[in-house]
Formats: C-alpha cells, sequence, structure tokens
C-alpha cells in the first residue's frame, strides 16, 4: 500500500513511525512532515489546508491511502477533495469535521442524540454572556466556537477574566463546569462500526499539579488502571453510537477518528468536547501500544471494512510521553533555538525544522515530546524522564509529573 500522510506535528511524527512499522506499506510519503518524520517518510512541500494541492499530490504519488492528521485540513475540505479523486482517505468529510470545528454544532448534535455532556449556551453578546455565567456560577467554562488548536478555552473562578475571554473571542460557549478526572478515549469509525482504542490521559494544564494556563497538551500516558472495567462499553453506548447515527441521520456519517474527551464526573462519563482527529500528545502513548498494524486499521475505517477486521492487539505493559515545550508558550513561543539529543529513538518531532547548516532547531510551540514504554507506568516514567534529560534545549518547559497521580494512587472518581 501506498501511503501518504498529512500534518507536521507530534501526532503526525507518531503515526509515521506507526505507518512505516506495518508491513503492508511499502511507500510512505509526508507533506508537509517535520525532520523527525522525515526519517520514515518522503517529505513533499504542501499546504495541507488546501484541498486540490493535497488531492494533487495523493494523485501524483498514486496513493492508495491519505491519512489527514491535523484538524484544520479536515474542516476546510481536504478529505473530500481526495476521495472526490477516488483515493481513499482516513479522516472525515468537512460537514462531519464541524464536530470539532463548531463547539454550538457539537452541542446541538450531542443534545439531538441524547449525549451526556454539560448543559451550554452559545453566546455573543455581552447580556448572554453575563445571563449564562450567573446561570452556572464558578468554576467558569468559556469556549471559542470555533478552532483554536486547544488553546481557546478559559477555566476559570475569576468572573472578570472569564468575561475578557468571552469579549476576546466574539461568538463563544459558555459551559456548566464538568467535575472528575479526564480521559481522552479514541475511536476508529467508518462512519457505522466504532473500533475504540486504549483510554488515556492527557494534561492540558502547562504545570505541574495543573497550575497555569491551557495549552495543546503537555503529556499523557496510557492504560488508565484507575478507570472503571465498564468505561468504554458505557461510553460506546451512551455517547459514540447515537452520536455516529446522528450524524448519518443527517446525512453526513462521521467516518475517520472520533476523539471523545471525556470528564469522569459522579453521574458517569460526559463529553467534554469531540476532536474529529487523533489527540496530540495522546497518540504517542495510544500508538506506542498499539500492535495490530496502522495502515490496516486507517485503511479499513476508509474504505467502509471496518466491520471485517479482527479485534485490535495490544502490547502488555504501560506508555507515556512527556512534551518539551518552547519557552513562553503556550504564548508566543520563542523559536530558533539549537536542540541537541533528539534524534533518537523515543523522541517525538513536533515544531522541529532542520537549518540551512544541519542543525535542529525549534520552530514551534510544543517542540518535541518523549515516549516510552515499560512493564509499568512506573518504568515507562522513568524511562521517559531519562530520556527528557538528555534532551538539550534552551528555556525548555515541560512538566515532571506526567503520570504521577496515576502512579501514587491520587486519582479519584
Ligand atoms: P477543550 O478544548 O474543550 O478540551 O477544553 C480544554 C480543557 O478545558 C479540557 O481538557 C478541560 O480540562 C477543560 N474544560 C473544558 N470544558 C470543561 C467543562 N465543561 N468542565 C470542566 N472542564 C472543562
Ligand atoms: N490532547 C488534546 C488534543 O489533541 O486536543
Amino acid at each position: 500500500m501506498r501511503v501518504l500522510l498529512i500534518g507536521s506535528g507530534g501526532r503526525e511524527h507518531a503515526l509515521a513511525v506507526g505507518l512505516a512499522a506495518d508491513p503492508s506499506v511499502e511507500f510512505l510519503a509526508a507533506a508537509p512532515g517535520n525532520p523527525g518524520i522525515a526519517q520514515v517518510a518522503e517529505l513533499h512541500e504542501v499546504k495541507a489546508t488546501d484541498p486540490a494541492a493535497v488531492a494533487a499530490l495523493a494523485v501524483e504519488l498514486a496513493a492508495d491511502l491519505v491519512v489527514v492528521g491535523p484538524e484544520a485540513p479536515l474542516v476546510a475540505g481536504v478529505a473530500d477533495a481526495v476521495r472526490a479523486k477516488g483515493i481513499a482517505c482516513f479522516g472525515p468529510s468537512a460537514a462531519a469535521a464541524r464536530l470539532e470545528g463548531s463547539k454550538a454544532f457539537a452541542n446541538e448534535v450531542m443534545a439531538a442524540a441524547g449525549v451526556p455532556t454539560a448543559r451550554s449556551y452559545a453566546c455573543t453578546s455581552p447580556d448572554e454572556v453575563g445571563r449564562a455565567l450567573d446561570d452556572f456560577g464558578p468554576p467558569y467554562v468559556v469556549k471559542n466556537d470555533g478552532l483554536a488548536a486547544g488553546k481557546g478555552v478559559v477555566v476559570t473562578d475569576d468572573r472578570a477574566a472569564a468575561e475578557r475571554h468571552a469579549a476576546d473571542c466574539g461568538r463563544v460557549v459558555i459551559e456548566e463546569f464538568l467535575p472528575g478526572p479526564e480521559v481522552s478515549l479514541f475511536v476508529v469509525t467508518d462512519g457505522t462500526a466504532a473500533v475504540p482504542l486504549m483510554p488515556a490521559q492527557d494534561f492540558k494544564r502547562l504545570a505541574d499539579g495543573d497550575e497555569g494556563p491551557n495549552t495543546g497538551g503537555m503529556g499523557a500516558y496510557a492504560p488508565l488502571d484507575w478507570a472503571p472495567a465498564d468505561l468504554v462499553d458505557r461510553v460506546l453506548a451512551e455517547t459514540v453510537e447515537p452520536t455516529l447515527a446522528e450524524m448519518r441521520r443527517r446525512g453526513t456519517p462521521f467516518a475517520g477518528l472520533l476523539y471523545v474527551g471525556l470528564a469522569l464526573t459522579p453521574d458517569g462519563p460526559k463529553v467534554i468536547e469531540f476532536n474529529a482527529r487523533f489527540g496530540d500528545p495522546e497518540t504517542q502513548v495510544v500508538l506506542a501500544l498499539l500492535e495490530t498494524p496502522l495502515a490496516g486499521l486507517l485503511g479499513a475505517a476508509a474504505t467502509g471494512a471496518l466491520a471485517q477486521l479482527p479485534p485490535l492487539r495490544w502490547r502488555e505493559g504501560a506508555a507515556i510521553t512527556v512534551v518539551v515545550a518552547s519557552q513562553n508558550y503556550p504564548g508566543t513561543p520563542r523559536t530558533g533555538d539549537v536542540i541537541e539529543g533528539a534524534e533518537v529513538p523515543g523522541v517525538i518531532h513536533a515544531g522541529t525544522a532542520r537549518r540551512d547548516d544541519g542543525a535542529l532547531i525549534s520552530a514551534g510551540g510544543r517542540v518535541l515530546s518523549v515516549t516510552a514504554t515499560g512493564p509499568d507506568l512506573v518504568a515507562a516514567r522513568d524511562a521517559a524522564y531519562t530520556l527528557v534529560d538528555s534532551v538539550r534545549l534552551d528555556g525548555a518547559q515541560f512538566r515532571t509529573d506526567i503520570a504521577l497521580g496515576a502512579v501514587e494512587g491520587r486519582i479519584k472518581l
């Protein structure tokens, strides 16, 4: 199989490693890719959000399968353009990707499907914002109603900060706060059949102890030994299947990766958000444990053949990934710093670039993530943090407590 992967982040590097390891993949290209992805794929330049350009590249490379990593190309219609050329594509149509592209749309679908989630109001005026904040009380949850790369959400007890974020965004969704530990569940789907991957936990805040601003994600681990045994079955029955049915009913089936972000509240799992793509950095840990060949799985979803796929196989043990971000992330990150020790197995590249003299430099907020597996979480943590210590980047920021709460048995349901 000839595969073209679209994207350039850590998620795409993890996907590229998985695709390259699948014996059925005889050729792997990525566009635009990054220096880490270049170790396993042939890189091509393309504007990932230009549907016609991506489709033309897929034709030129005689791709059998295109895998779209990030949300922006999906929302722009890249999967539609690729499929219009008769090429299988893993990723939802633009119409279906609105589950991520618009919080208000996702809430409308969840309401129609009876999916457990937070009560919410879509607001445009300061008056509406004020009434919604009064209704729910603190902690206030204010979300930008559009793509914001995981950074459009403010959760705060500070009423003035909540009002400021609403004013900055224009159109916002204000939600009831959902208490409880968070879980990310990825579901591979062809629109009808749904294959859940292993649940993982992400760390959204910048600093240890869940302090500081929200980010795209600072680390992740799996499996979640503390999660209820029926978690996946319950989320499939209460959330995934009704949502897929509602999307089919609307004539816009969702095929690709449905990312269900959940809070495990005292009343059961409730949806915090849907994404239309693999999560970053959870993908790094989930794929590190997946033994089933990746291209076969994604290809089956892209061709409507998921129901025929044998059950997934998983490796024993645990995986953890620790994100190394640049100075000042998630604000305007400092870039151009030289990175050393990052061209080894286990280091997944995100915001890296190659300077003219060949040096590896930082080129974004989340620069790389260090992924390790082990017989258990303690061993995986030790291995990951040992590797983090061998990476050199001036001004690097990383959390030292990824998976620590789970290791210490501190996660309370
Ligand atoms: P999102 O981009 O919607 O995933 O939001 C980013 C983060 O904000 C989530 O991972 C949660 O930590 C937090 N968050 C968002 N919505 C809520 C909510 N309704 N209740 C509690 N926390 C939330
Ligand atoms: N890890 C969160 C996300 O990918 O949105």
